[in-house]
């Protein structure tokens, strides 16, 4: 059933001087770039020419994770583009099967191998759950979050990591983390935009001091049916602001004080998604109000269902055998 939105276009959580300066400052003081390049679903031999024309386009935050099994090519792209290191800012992402302290370890090694680089400037843990290595979805009754995490506070001392955060957490793992958590996390990375505005949780997370990323800010684009960008609101708000319906819904998070890491391997719209979003302001009288279900729970939604009519079909034949 499609629920109607209504959301606030300006929180105000983002001062103007961060809106300026184009980072968010992180609770230590680093500054991390609003909006950086994602690259899930970049293609092998499409995201390294897309991650050199972001670096060419300005770019210098880039979201990776091994679970999009295209590190290497961002790392090979990110190697000879020309950017010193220090300038960039590069994120990647622990998955769910990799828990225990010696998983972590290894698992990032490979990734700074793939990255080509010595140290992340933030490592996430991608869900907050623990599965049994090379599982999907067997709970490791040996391991656990809270020890995760002080492996990766271990990272942080020897510097492999620069900071540690977390991806997908809702209230409740947050408060148990921040109850045991010697280094807080600096970012937690959760789907967001006017059809899933996460209001409170974002609110809970600047409370706290932890920086928001929005990952599908654009609703996933038109990937799979997703259908945001089209939305009447959307392009009636970027027609009066002569942006293009992405522009728009960067704008909404980056007023919230919220990153964006829209993904995109076209050249002219991942530059485009780089400037934009600064040459206009939302104001309180657009609200931005959006009918419709989120395109990835739909999609998980719809993959739910397959698999229940699949279990149903197989139950029903075992009663007749
Ligand atoms: N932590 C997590 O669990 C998690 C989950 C999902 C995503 N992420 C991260 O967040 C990033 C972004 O999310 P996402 O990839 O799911 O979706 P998204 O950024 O909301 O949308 C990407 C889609 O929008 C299209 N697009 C990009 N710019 C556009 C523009 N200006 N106009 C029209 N279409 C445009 C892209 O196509 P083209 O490439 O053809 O331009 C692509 O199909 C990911 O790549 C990943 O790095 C993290």
């Amino acid at each position: 059933m499609p629920s109607v939105i209504q959301v606030r276009p300006q929180a105000a959580c983002a001062t103007v001087e961060e809106l300026s300066k184009k980072t968010v400052k992180l609770a230590d003081g680093a500054e991390l770039p609003l909006i950086g390049l994602g690259t899930w679903e970049s293609s092998k031999g499409e995201v390294e020419a897309a991650v050199s024309a972001a670096l060419n386009a300005g770019y210098r935050h880039f979201d990776c994770a091994p679970v999009y099994r295209n590190e290497h090519e961002v790392g090979r792209a990110l190697a000879h583009g020309g950017v010193p290191r220090s300038e960039l800012w590069i994120t990647s992402k622990l998955w769910n099967d990799r828990r225990r302290p010696a998983d972590v370890r290894e698992a990032l090694e490979q990734t700074l191998a793939s990255l080509q680089t010595d140290y992340l400037d933030l490592y996430l843990i991608h869900w907050p759950v623990v599965w049994a290595r090379n599982t999907v979805m067997k709970p490791d009754s040996l391991a656990s979050l809270a020890e995760c995490w002080r492996t990766l506070e271990a990272l942080v001392d020897e510097g492999k990591v620069r900071h540690i955060g977390v991806s997908n957490f809702g209230e409740v793992e947050l408060a148990a983390l921040l109850s045991t958590a010697r280094i807080k996390p600096a970012v937690n990375q959760i789907e967001l935009h006017p059809r899933l505005p996460q209001t409170a949780l974002v609110e809970y997370c600047q409370r706290n001091g932890i920086v928001v990323t929005a990952y599908s800010p654009l609703g996933r684009g038109t990937l799979k049916g997703a259908n945001m960008l089209s939305s009447p609101t959307v392009q009636e708000l970027a027609a009066r602001h002569a942006v293009s319906p992405a522009a728009v819904l960067l704008r909404w998070n980056l007023q919230r004080g919220v990153v964006v890491i829209p993904k995109s391997t076209n050249p002219g719209r991942l530059a485009a998604n780089l400037e934009e979003p600064w040459r206009f302001a939302l104001s309180a009288d657009e609200p931005l109000a959006l009918d419709g279900v989120p395109h990835i729970l739909l999609a998980d939604a719809k993959a739910c269902l397959r698999c229940m009519r699949r279990l149903q079909e197989i139950i029903s034949k075992a009663a007749l055998a």
